[in-house]
């Protein structure tokens, strides 16, 4: 397996950065998660423009040209023999001396791709559904930002696994949902009401958060983009996580309550469905 590095591809295992490069010392740097279905990349644009506007946000400049940045991915997918799995690209600021405020003498944006094969979610998560659990959102006011600075969706990540769940549904402090440590929330309501949370700086905006809005749309669903309550959502007849590498996960339980009748929901296994037959 390769690797892209700042312009060159090597083993994966040899693969290294600089000890001063500011992702290393600041977290300062953005990422994007690519999926890779049937050795298509799916959403490819939409995850570029996102790319492209957190390092905006950032002032990074892009390392080079969008049109280079598909050849290195296809480049890395056929090498690694690529056909279900994800591209991961991220940028840092790049090699300076320690010293929290950009550097002056301007840096090379440092690049890095790597690739990794996806297993097939696991039969049980889909017939059963997974559990979530709820924690008070921690993290920053830019969650619309998708940088490499993780410790919150580390720790909640790690708190869910410690509880048996897949995810944990991050709290604010209006006590609503605003999302997963690394998927979008959703549920449904008991009129057949598909809600999920507004973008807006207290979420990042998923590629397939966008792409199902638009699936539920074309089919016709009825949807609502704004904030819900824990209580809405322990409530709710169904819910589910989407993201890059969960697709559409139908949430069978919040904390210690099955959602529901604690199966997946009809509408999300739906949506599910809808979603795969869309990457394909
Ligand atoms: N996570 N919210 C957060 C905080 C995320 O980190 C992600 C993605 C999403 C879903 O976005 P998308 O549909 O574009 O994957 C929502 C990636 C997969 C990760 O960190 O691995």
């Amino acid at each position: 397996r390769q690797a892209y590095v700042n312009g060159r591809y090597t083993p994966h295992n040899d693969a290294a950065v600089h000890i001063e490069d500011r992702g290393y010392q600041f977290a300062d740097g953005v990422y994007e998660v690519v999926p890779v279905y049937n050795g298509i990349l799916v959403d490819e644009e939409p995850h570029l423009d996102r790319l492209e506007r957190s390092l905006r946000e950032l002032q990074i400049e892009m390392p080079m040209s969008r049109a280079a940045m598909k050849l290195v991915s296809r480049e890395l997918m056929r090498r690694n023999n690529l056909s279900r799995g994800f591209v991961y690209m991220q940028i840092t600021r790049g090699v300076a001396p320690r010293d929290h405020k950009f550097p002056t003498k301007p840096t090379a944006p440092a690049l890095v791709m790597t690739t990794r094969q996806m297993k097939p979610h696991s039969a049980e998560a889909l017939e059963k559904g997974v559990k979530v659990i709820t924690l008070r959102d921690i993290r920053w006011e830019r969650c619309d930002i998708k940088s490499v600075s993780l410790l919150p969706n580390v720790l909640g990540k790690q708190a869910a696994a410690e509880a048996g769940a897949y995810e944990a549904w991050q709290i604010d402090d209006e006590d609503n949902i605003t999302e997963g440590t690394s998927a979008n929330a959703w549920i449904v309501t008991d009129s057949d009401t598909v809600v999920t949370r507004h973008a807006n700086n207290g979420i990042l905006n998923g590629i397939t958060r966008m792409a199902l809005l638009d699936l539920i749309e074309k089919e016709g669903f009825t949807l609502e983009e704004r904030p819900f309550s824990v209580e809405e959502a322990r409530a709710a007849r169904e819910a589910f996580v989407t993201s890059s590498s969960s697709f559409v996960m139908p949430v069978t339980q919040i904390d210690d309550k099955p959602v529901g009748n604690g199966h997946p929901g009809l509408l999300t296994m739906k949506l599910r469905e809808t979603y795969i037959a869309y990457m394909n």
